[in-house]
């Protein structure tokens, strides 16, 4: 068996390490949290569920969390909408956001602007479904250092009738893992417009 000598064991060592190290960061919830986090019907929770950011209850904390956006929509035009986090402490500061409609459908297509924010992809370590493509929208890793993102959604051509946003945020503390982080729900409601 042919000996392996120190510089190349110490060699494949580091890159084994640096590797592992990369798919962590890669993989981490901090870089986008998985699917389903929002709170909105059907949804698996949000991210004050156990084993995650369940320091303290939902909507406990003094930071104000909110969607703003427009008082309507016209089907298949694009609306920008913004979440943000306001008088809050937290050193990093995540979000994830979905739209449903009257039956609690998903509905719409969201569209991130610049790399701060992310649209989920199907089949990732996130568990999307494929037939949910473009529903959910979150903050990338370093999107978290910012306390508030602009976005963009598409409404279906064919729609009618009230849409709601519903997304869920962290107001994290930076010590890299799940606790002490303070998690809160909001909505917002959009019509179509009268035209
Ligand atoms: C929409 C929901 C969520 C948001 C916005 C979110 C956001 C974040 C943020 C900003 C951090 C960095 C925290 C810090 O350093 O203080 C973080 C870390 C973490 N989150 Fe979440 N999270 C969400 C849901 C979840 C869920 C559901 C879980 C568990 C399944 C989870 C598990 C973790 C873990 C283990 C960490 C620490 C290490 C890491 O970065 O992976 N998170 N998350």
């Amino acid at each position: 068996m042919k000996i392996i000598n120190k510089s190349t064991l110490g060699f494949v060592l580091t890159i084994a390490a640096l590797s592992c190290l990369f798919t962590k960061t890669l993989l981490a919830w901090s870089t986008g949290p998985e699917a389903y986090r929002t709170g909105a019907p059907g949804d698996k929770g949000t991210c004050n569920d156990s084993g995650c950011h369940n320091s303290f209850s939902l909507n406990s904390g003094s930071a104000k969390f909110s969607i703003t956006g427009p008082a309507s929509y016209t089907p298949g035009k694009t609306i920008k909408l913004k979440v943000s986090f306001g008088g809050s402490s937290g050193k990093l500061h995540g979000f994830e956001m979905t739209a449903v409609d009257a039956d609690n459908n998903h509905v719409g297509k969201f569209k991130a602007i610049g790399k701060i924010t992310q649209v989920i992809k199907p089949n990732d370590y996130r568990g999307l479904k494929k037939e949910d493509k473009g529903t959910y929208i979150e903050h990338t890793l370093s999107g978290n250092k910012k306390k508030s993102w602009k976005v963009k959604w598409i409404a279906p051509a064919n729609a009618t009738g009230t849409v709601t946003f519903y997304a869920a945020g962290n107001d994290a503390n930076g010590n890299g893992t799940y606790t002490g982080d303070y998690i809160y729900t909001t909505t917002l409601e959009i019509s179509p417009s009268e035209e």
